[in-house]
This record gives C-alpha cells, sequence and structure tokens, in this order.
C-alpha cells in the first residue's frame, strides 16, 4: 500500500482555539470573597443532574435502538430519521482515477483531490484545501453560499497539476459531496435539506435539493465537474474507513454537531422495502442521532440553552454531547455561579455574559491543566471570559467541565452501545462474536482527551470487559473526505 499524501496551503484555516496558546496577559488578581465555597451547591447539583450511573445509560442504550427500529419501519416513525444513504457498494480498493471531494458541515468547508490507483497502488496522492465561511454567508441565501462554495473550488480545480491526472478526454470531472446536515437523499446523487443544524441558518435550502444548488452553482462559474455521490460525513467516514478495514460497521462524528451511520440490512429496512427498486444486500444508514432525545439527563443549563438556541426543542443529543454546546453550557454555569456566589469577584465581566464566548477547546485546555494553582485555567479564564479567579474558584471551574465533558462522553458511548445493539439483536454474533471497528472522526473525539476515554469507559461498562474487547473504536482522521470521494469513484457514470 502505498500513501503519498501532498497537503496544499491551508487557505485561511479557522481551527479550535489551541490547548497551547501564545503568551497570555498576567492575570491579576483581585480579592475574591472567602464566599467561593458557596458556588458547591451549584456544582453539586450540576453534578446529580448531569449523572449517567450505569442504569441511566442502559435506557440511552436501549432507547437507540428503539428508536432506531421505529425510523427503519417509516419516516416520522421516531426522533431518529434513519436516513437511506443509497450507498449499497462500498469501495473495494480497484477504484481509479482522479476524483475530487468538497466538504460542507461547518464554519470551513474543504476541497479535496485524490488520484486512486487501484488495489495496488490504493491512493496515489492527495491535496486538499480549507476555507472559511464568512459568518454572513451562514444568515444569507442559498445562491450566495453555494456561489462562494463553487468559487473556493474552481480555483482549487483550476490548480490541479504533478500527480494528478485527468486524462479522460471529453468526460466531466467528478465530485463526492459532503453535505452534514440532515438531508432526505432520494438517490445517490440527489437529496432534500430537511433543515439546517449546527448554527447555519441559510435562506433558501430546506425543501431543495442541495445538489442541484451546486451543480447549478458550478454551472454559473462554467465548470465541467458534477456530483455524482451526495454523502452525509458519517457515510463519508464509514467508506473512507471500510477501504482499509472490512470490519468496519459503524461510523460517528463528533465534533461541531455528531452524528452516526451503520450498515444495514435492506431487510431491516421495512420503509425501503416499500420501494419497488429496492435490491437485496445492504445500505449505510445515517441515523441522525443528534435528534435523539430520550431520557437524557438535562439540566436548568441546558433548557436555557435551548429555548435560547436557533431550533429550540430540536437536536437534543447533540446539544447534550457534541463540541458545539460543551463549552457553552458550560459558560452558562459559571455564569450562574458568578452571579449568584460571587466565585470571581464583586462583578460579572461582561464576556462571560456573552453567549458562546466559552467554547469547548477552551474548556478541553482547561482540564488539561495540572500545573500547580491551575494556572493555565487562570489564564484562559482571563483572557476568554474576563474573569479573575483564584486557585479554588479554578478548581471548581475544571470540576464544571469535567461534569459536563463526562456526561457528554458517557451518553456518546452509550448511543454507540445502542447502535451495536440494534445490528446484534437482528443477526446473534454479527457484531459481538467477532471483531467490528467504529470509526470514529470528529475534533471533540480528537482533541479531548478526557472525553474520549468517558465514552470508551461507558462502552465497556454496558457492555462488559470480555464482549468490549471485540469491539474496536478506532480514530479515522479525514476519513470522511476520501471516503466521498471514493463514492464518487464507486458511482462514476463511467466506467472504471
Ligand atoms: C448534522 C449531521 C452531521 C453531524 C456531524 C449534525 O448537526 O445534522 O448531518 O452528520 O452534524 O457533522
Amino acid at each position: 500500500m502505498s500513501v503519498m499524501t501532498t497537503i496544499a496551503a491551508v487557505r485561511s484555516f479557522h481551527p479550535a482555539r489551541s490547548p497551547r496558546r501564545a503568551p497570555r496577559p498576567r492575570v491579576v488578581m483581585t480579592a475574591v470573597r472567602s464566599s467561593t465555597i458557596s458556588a458547591h451547591p451549584i456544582l453539586t447539583k450540576l453534578q446529580r443532574d448531569c449523572a449517567t450511573p450505569l442504569p441511566v445509560l442502559r435506557h440511552v442504550s436501549d432507547a437507540m435502538a428503539a428508536d432506531m427500529r421505529d425510523g427503519l419501519a417509516a419516516d416520522g416513525g421516531s426522533d431518529l430519521k434513519m436516513i437511506l444513504s443509497y450507498v449499497d457498494a462500498l469501495p473495494t480498493g480497484n477504484e481509479k482515477g482522479l476524483f475530487y471531494a468538497l466538504d460542507l458541515g461547518g464554519t470551513n468547508f474543504r476541497v479535496l483531490r485524490v488520484q486512486l490507483g487501484g488495489k495496488s497502488e490504493r491512493v496515489v496522492a492527495t491535496e486538499f484545501e480549507q476555507v472559511s465561511i464568512p459568518s454572513e454567508l451562514m444568515f444569507g441565501t442559498s445562491e450566495e453560499l453555494f456561489d462562494f462554495i463553487a468559487s473556493g473550488l474552481a480555483k482549487f480545480a483550476n490548480e490541479e497539476a504533478g500527480k494528478f491526472l485527468f486524462d479522460q478526454m471529453g468526460r466531466t470531472r467528478e465530485l463526492g459531496f459532503t453535505f452534514s446536515f440532515p438531508v432526505k437523499q432520494t438517490s445517490i446523487d440527489s437529496g432534500i435539506l430537511i433543515k439546517w443544524t449546527k448554527g447555519f441558518a441559510v435562506s433558501g435550502t430546506a425543501g431543495k435539493d442541495v445538489v442541484s444548488c451546486l451543480n447549478e452553482a458550478m454551472e454559473r462559474l462554467g465548470m465541467n465537474m458534477r456530483v455524482s455521490a451526495l454523502v452525509n460525513d458519517t457515510v463519508g467516514t464509514l467508506a473512507g474507513a471500510r477501504y482499509w478495514d472490512d470490519d468496519v460497521m459503524v461510523a460517528v462524528i463528533l465534533g461541531t454537531g455528531t452524528n452516526a451511520c451503520y450498515v444495514e440490512r435492506v431487510e431491516a429496512i421495512p420503509k425501503l422495502l416499500l420501494d419497488p427498486n429496492s435490491k437485496s444486500g445492504s445500505m449505510i444508514v445515517n441515523t441522525e442521532w443528534g435528534a435523539f432525545a430520550n431520557g437524557i439527563p438535562l439540566t436548568e443549563f441546558d433548557r436555557e440553552m435551548d429555548a435560547e438556541s436557533i431550533n429550540p426543542g430540536e437536536q437534543i443529543f447533540e446539544k447534550t454531547i457534541s463540541g458545539m454546546y460543551l463549552g457553552e453550557i458550560a459558560r452558562r454555569v459559571l455564569l450562574k455561579m458568578a452571579k449568584e456566589d460571587r466565585i470571581f469577584g464583586e462583578s460579572v465581566p461582561e464576556k462571560l455574559q456573552t453567549p458562546y464566548s466559552l467554547r469547548t477547546p477552551d474548556i478541553c485546555a482547561i482540564q488539561q491543566d495540572s500545573s500547580k494553582d491551575f494556572e493555565v485555567v487562570g489564564s484562559i479564564l482571563h483572557e476568554v471570559s474576563g474573569v479573575n479567579s483564584n486557585p479554588s474558584s479554578r478548581k471548581i471551574v475544571m470540576d464544571v467541565c469535567d461534569t459536563i465533558a463526562k456526561r457528554g462522553g458517557r451518553l456518546a458511548g452509550a448511543g454507540i452501545v445502542g447502535i451495536l445493539q440494534k445490528m446484534e439483536g437482528d443477526t446473534k454474533g454479527v457484531i459481538f462474536g467477532k471483531r467490528t471497528v467504529v470509526a470514529m472522526d470528529g475534533g471533540l473525539y480528537e482533541h479531548y482527551p478526557q472525553y474520549r476515554n468517558y465514552l470508551q469507559e461507558a462502552v465497556t461498562e454496558l457492555l462488559g470487559v470480555e464482549a468490549s474487547k471485540n469491539i474496536v473504536i478506532e480514530h479515522s482522521k479525514d476519513g470522511s473526505g476520501i471516503g466521498a470521494a471514493l463514492l464518487a469513484a464507486t458511482n462514476s457514470m463511467y466506467e472504471h
């Protein structure tokens, strides 16, 4: 296997704040009233409300499995949409040629090209670029957004050179489009946007075919490229991971948002069997588990955050476990502590009152501080929230962050077990009787060690030490881009 990777310049990458930061301003200590200790009741209540003992985990995994079945039976049958991906053939390794991928799922989009060399050479070369989406476009019109994306893609395609060879005269370049929002897929290359998530509020896209939106924008620019596969990022991750490992059955994204997909037998999808064109075999199903809501332990802070969000009442699992929200939940707790118990001194800093000012990478960095007196925590709090702290208030902050990360990681683990249980329940031994790989991607999973450990801990608690030995939870970094390109190849309109 030869994997040669060339990485193009990452244009205006807008990463999560790095835990290791540039020198911080000196923190000026102000007198903090000794009443700081009175913040503990808020912490204690938070810990109680966020608790995920085994019975709660078990309830979540059982409810996840039950909701999956209901969602497979009929559209609208449960909170889980169980979207059919129309991916019924996974990459085999024989794919050859030059393919493109576009990944839109958060505040950045990524364009990628990959030269596939068949079984012997596999991935000959890849190259990608990342472009950040100006925030006004997240609230603009559909046409503005897709024109911006298509122009980034056109610029990237124009720079094709070197190891990348498109020698098929007269053919159109083919693109795998990873679109990480809930889409009602109607075929492998078409799908209607159900709703935006993760803070997007672009007008005029919901209810439309997102492939047409992109194809039309590419046409407006006179590009010779077409979408041959529309995939969710989980589906791209599963396809990308399966290319290297036949035991991959499930893929999970834990990043800004969250979701999971898995390989399902067509006979277990009643709503597909009603489709006269359905084939036998298997298909990847995109669960859209972010919408799951059954039995999740919620706090007053979650409820308030949800009520003030742009999609109240929706994506409750996502709001409890994913990167977009963990920092914000912590901020709300700290704000209450600052207001009611003055843990940061007499005044409540304005920055702490700004929604989403404390981000998940910040709470992750807070948890990595092992210094005496938690100096890093002090600097982060000062820089991000304008807060002056002392060692005892910093310890409380660390405990708040840990409580929220713990609940998130453990619930994510229970969700994964729910999916595995559903598959095993249908066909004994198919999951627990052999090695089964869960491919994971997303910044939250990748960069937050405590979260990752809590997730694994919950899986082991639920399955028991023996059974969980067969379940391999593996990081599959950036697999979704290559996965989408591979699916473009698998679904190419040309023979390969
Ligand atoms: C979207 C999913 C996506 C997930 C991870 C969620 O908000 O609804 O479609 O897979 O985020 O990016």
